[in-house]
């Protein structure tokens, strides 16, 4: 008999910023298929990103069909299907139509940074700090759907009348997997909520003098849930699995990582890179420019926070240097070309490409490289690439400890970037503590994959999920002291050039 074994596989799907996967795990947290697909960026201006929302769903049904294929597995195998996705992207849809009105605005998209300026007023930046966590800034979604609702003709009256459906990414695929038009279910859960700014982080629930601050209609939001439980049921492809999660991407790391216990923090280096602090029950306000989110909520306990520190630009530095740039063809290249000179030659690239995030959140900042001379070949630039990344993180990690007191002993990195051995000794070293890579580095998906799985029985608690993780490689910093100081001030010091460029 295999019907007990027969269904304990968890497919999770994460869509994220540049492709969408879907990755198969069975009961062990181990990896049977994953498939992938890219979607289009399009950039209609400087400072601009914009993705199709439609075509996302379909690159997502794709890679669910490829999954299950190479899984040779048949819908009724899974036990739960998990969401995780690219936050704060914004998608305002006709409930009727099922059409997305406008492309979706990208996270990385800086148009509403004077719409932010407008809404700080004499208040600034931290006006809405003390109930979402957030400093006013571009990054986030509610700005995003209140400029579509100003800009699209004719939008805010049929947001009024409930025509219109605001999401982010996950309510959009969540609503399309369990019917769309025909009855799609209308969720977010808490951690994307969170990046809303419109939701108040005590309550979780809307924040009425926040949407009427920034003119949001009731009528548009979904409705908020956690982050484990059963929405609805697939229909289609899927049909008969239960959706069960739904995770911001850099929540589902944390969460695939293991991070269950106050103090723990990841790394994620994908486009950019994201580092959480699990804070525990109560949301930690920051001080030094770091955020305060959720970092989960299984079913009906108590919700889980973290302070995180967002990087915009680190792995899209690399393919900026790879597809804009052209010196390299492919971005594992820039491992070797960065290898073959011992230091960065005196160059610092700060790729302030959407301004700068954390610990700044400068939309005013724009990319520079310092400290050219005619010494300094593409093979410096290329290390300048790769420590841009390390500096980054090295900036984060210091206001999480400026906020927390804790001084971070060790870090738990994934994502794609971790592939890179010169970045993560770099990373050591500018850290000055060890850096720790899992076994599964798909953590994303797997804690989609595990949150899902929490809500439908196939894990019975976080002390089996903890049990799964396992050491793949580890690097222990090798810099002195001195040099690593020195140069931190220079990399500090191109930051501050990077400002004031935008106006
Ligand atoms: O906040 C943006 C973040 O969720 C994007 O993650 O991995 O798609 O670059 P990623």
């Amino acid at each position: 008999d295999t019907s007990g074994t027969a269904t304990r596989y968890v497919a999770a799907i994460d869509q994220g910023t540049t492709s969408s996967r879907c990755i198969v795990f069975d009961s062990d947290g181990s990896i049977v298929a994953l498939d992938q697909r890219e979607h289009r960026q399009i950039f209609p201006k400087p400072g601009w990103v914009e993705h199709d929302a439609t075509e996302i769903w379909a690159k997502v049904q794709a890679v669910v069909a490829g999954a299950l294929a190479k899984a040779r597995l048949r819908p009724d195998q899974l036990s739960a299907l998990g969401i995780t996705n690219q936050r704060e992207t914004t998608v305002l849809w006709d409930r009727t139509t099922g059409r997305p009105v406008h492309n979706a605005i990208v996270w990385q998209d800086t148009r509403t940074a004077a719409l932010c300026e407008r809404l700080g007023g004499q208040d600034g930046q931290d006006r809405f700090r003390e109930s979402t966590g957030l400093p006013l800034a571009s990054y986030f979604s509610g700005p995003k759907a209140a400029w579509l609702l100003d800009n699209v003709p004719g939008l805010r009256r049929r947001a009024e009348n409930g025509e219109i459906a605001f999401g982010t990414i996950d309510s959009w695929l969540i609503w399309n997997l369990t019917g769309g038009t025909e009855g799609g279910v209308h969720v977010t859960d808490v951690t994307n909520a969170s990046r809303t700014m419109l939701m108040n982080l005590e309550s979780l629930e809307w924040d009425p003098a926040i949407l009427a601050a920034m003119n949001v209609p009731e009528a548009v939001l979904p409705q908020i849930r956690s982050s484990s439980e059963v929405y609805g049921t697939a229909v289609g492809q899927l049909g008969g699995v239960p959706v069960a999660s739904a995770l911001g991407d850099q929540q589902a790391a944390i969460f695939g990582q293991a991070c269950y216990g106050t103090g723990d923090a990841k790394n994620t280096y994908g486009t950019g890179s994201f580092l959480l602090l699990n804070t525990g029950n109560r949301p930690v306000p920051s001080k030094n420019g770091l955020l305060t989110t959720m970092g989960y909520r299984l079913g009906g306990e108590a919700p889980v926070y973290c302070l995180e520190g967002s990087i915009a630009i680190t792995g899209a530095l690399v393919q900026w240097f790879r597809d804009s740039l052209g010196i390299i063809t492919a971005a594992d290249e820039i491992e070797a070309l960065a290898a073959s000179v011992p230091d960065n030659g005196g160059a610092y690239i700060v790729p302030a490409f959407s301004g700068l995030f954390a610990p700044y959140w400068r939309s005013d900042a724009r990319g520079v490289i310092t400290g050219l001379t005619r010494y300094v070949t593409k093979a410096h630039l290329a290390r300048a690439v790769l420590e841009a990344t390390s500096w980054q993180t090295r900036e984060v990690v210091d206001a999480m400890y400026q906020d927390s007191g804790v001084h971070i002993t060790g870090l738990k990195v994934d994502g794609g970037m971790t592939a890179n051995n010169l970045l993560m000794q770099h990373q050591a070293d500018v850290l000055g503590v060890p850096v720790v890579r899992p076994r599964i580095s798909e953590t994303t998906a797997l804690g989609a994959a595990y949150a899902a799985g929490l809500a439908t029985g196939v894990w019975d608690g976080l002390d089996t999920l903890r049990a799964h993780w396992q050491k793949d490689a580890e690097w222990q910093p090798r810099m002195d002291e001195k040099t690593r100081e020195k140069e931190y001030r220079r990399w500090r010091k191109a930051v501050e050039r990077s400002f004031g460029w935008q106006d």
